[in-house]
């Protein structure tokens, strides 16, 4: 038995003992705002493992930082970039539009807004990208590093035709595909079954929801085409060469590392170089600060609500955050409020204002019973993680899709801006939550299924980013299915030859049967 034992140890020791991938040299092409929340996790996580992690970045961004101990930066003088006044105005048009408070010629005038602001956008990037290729100086450096792969966030094309550029690998840390979701453009998507993201569909759709769905499919689909053909095609024909079709080098990443998992996505069919990484930014709740700790644990038994709207609407409109603040001082439970604004006039002592919050720590501690959220894709995973239940108020994109799942699993109940601050609808929806069992229950369960994995989220990501240092690229998972026109890829070509062939057999037998009846008439005529 003891040597049996023995044995099977000895066996398992090569299994045990940790993979060992020698230290890599990864270029990272980071977005910004929440996406590069997501990325800096990945970055940390893949220098904890000793690899060597350079990133360009442009000298007018909002959140990384040039000085870093865990990557080198490359900065590169840009002209422009992203307005953060420009975005927070069109935020607050769209909440006050959506309150009723501008007329509809203002809605014409916001979608345009919305629309010009995503080409701007792509435009931006786009200069930004040219000025990175001009930097001579710069490309010698990156190109003498000899980098194993491109690691970026494809919402972007910058990453695409930097890579193609060196010829490295490309890695994808990736929800959005430039305008749509990221299993829209590699995956085969039937959209009878699968919702576009913003449609606020599930699974299960009705004929008009169906119709609904596949208007917004086209108009996603075509938002990738103008930004891939305007911006981006031109940038790739300049610096690439004009044998290269943009949209193609952009499907033709070796990995996409998909942030989410089937626990939180519809079932759907996908690809062998997708790996689900869900959740990977979610950790264990650290030890809180000591004055937050001290707030939390003075909350007794009643608990702690958070409360946080994201990144760029720290500011809503002032009655309606009197109004939440009204509805948090009528509660037992003390209350952590993200909020950037001015203070709230009805503020009540049970309220703490921050303007920042270790918002995963907060989630897992025992004693938080509600999160208040926005629905964006980071703190819905979170709650997910640790199983809170949450009063869901989206605003845009895809908030009101992401809280959808949760409200489906019985975890959320979503609230709409319009009437968030009329009937006590706000504070109904808190009392509701808090008061019914069933949606901590169902929020638990939730998190349960989504931890239930056979390997961290995290150490998957890890993982698959060594494989494909390993091996040079991973060609051997990439399908063939984007190198081919739409009318092979449907089959039309061969489905129409077949059928003429089909039909060219049908019409000789016709006509042979034809010649067959008037010469047996012929015959028969003579006969008589
Ligand atoms: C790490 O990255 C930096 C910046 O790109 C580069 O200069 C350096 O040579 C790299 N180190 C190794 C060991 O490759
Ligand atoms: C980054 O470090 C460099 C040199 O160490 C320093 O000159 C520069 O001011 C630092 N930048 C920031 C933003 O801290
Ligand atoms: C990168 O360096 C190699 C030689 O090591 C050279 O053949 C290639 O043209 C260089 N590429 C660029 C884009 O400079
Ligand atoms: C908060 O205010 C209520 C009434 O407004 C008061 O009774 C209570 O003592 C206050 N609590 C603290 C901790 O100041």
């Amino acid at each position: 038995m003891k040597l049996l034992l023995c044995c099977s140890v000895m066996l398992l020791l090569p299994f045990l003992a940790p993979r060992v991938c020698e230290a890599g040299n990864i270029l990272v092409m980071p977005s910004e705002g929440s996406h590069w929340i997501n990325m800096d996790i990945l970055l940390q996580a893949l220098h904890s493992k000793g690899h060597n992690i350079t990133i360009v970045l442009s000298d007018k961004s909002w959140y990384i930082k040039e000085n870093s101990s865990y990557y080198t930066a490359y900065t590169v003088k840009v002209d422009r970039y992203l307005e953060k006044v420009l975005i927070k105005k069109i935020i607050s048009e769209f909440i006050e539009f959506e309150r009723g408070a501008l007329p509809l010629s203002h809605f014409l005038h916001m979608s345009v807004g919305m629309l010009s602001m995503f080409t701007d956008v792509q435009r931006i990037i786009g200069e930004f990208v040219s000025a990175v290729l001009d930097d001579q100086e710069l490309m010698r450096k990156l190109n003498d590093t000899k980098f194993d792969l491109l690691l970026t966030d494809p919402c972007w094309g910058s990453g695409v035709i930097l890579a193609k550029y060196l010829n490295l690998p490309l890695v994808y840390n990736v929800r959005w595909l430039i305008a749509s979701e990221g299993h829209l453009a590699i995956a085969p998507s039937p959209i009878s079954y699968i919702p576009i993201t913003g449609s606020g569909n599930t699974d299960k759709m009705t004929f008009l929801q169906r119709v609904h769905n596949m208007v917004l499919y086209l108009v996603v689909k075509s938002q990738n085409y103008l930004a891939s053909k305007l911006v981006y095609q031109p940038i790739s024909d300049k610096y690439l060469g004009p044998n290269y079709d943009f949209y193609q080098l952009l499907l033709d990443a070796d990995l996409w590392l998909m942030r989410v998992d089937f626990a939180f996505e519809y079932p759907r069919p996908t690809m062998p170089n997708v790996v689900y990484i869900g959740g990977f930014q979610c950790k264990p709740a650290k030890p809180l600060p000591q004055d937050l700790e001290d707030f939390v644990q003075s909350s007794g038994e009643h608990g702690v609500i958070i409360m946080s709207m994201g990144t760029f609407v720290s500011e809503l409109p002032a009655d309606i955050t009197n109004e939440m603040a009204t509805a948090f001082a009528k509660l037992p439970q003390k209350v952590i409020w993200r909020h950037t604004g001015s203070r709230p006039d009805t503020l009540g002592n049970n309220t703490l204002r921050v303007d920042w919050m270790p918002q995963n720590d907060l989630l897992g501690h025992p004693k938080t019973k509600l999160f208040v959220a926005h629905g964006g894709t980071n703190g819905v995973q979170e709650a997910i993680y640790h199983g809170v239940p949450v009063v869901g108020l989206p605003l845009f994109f895809d908030q009101y899709d992401n809280l959808l799942r949760l409200k489906e699993a019985g975890g959320a109940k979503l609230l709409n801006i319009k009437t968030v601050d009329k009937d006590n609808n706000f504070l109904n929806a808190i009392q509701e939550v808090l008061n019914d069992p069933s949606y901590r229950r169902n929020m638990q369960r939730y998190s349960r299924l989504h931890r239930d994995q056979p390997i961290e989220p995290m150490d998957n990501a890890v993982f698959w980013i060594e494989f494909v240092m390993r091996h040079k690229g991973a060609a051997h998972l990439k399908s063939q299915s984007h190198s081919l026109p739409w009318y092979s890829y449907h089959s039309v070509d061969v489905v129409l030859i077949l059928a003429g062939a089909g039909l060219l057999v049908v019409l000789i037998m016709f006509i042979s049967i034809r010649c067959l009846c008037t010469a047996m008439c012929k015959a028969k005529l003579k006969r008589d």
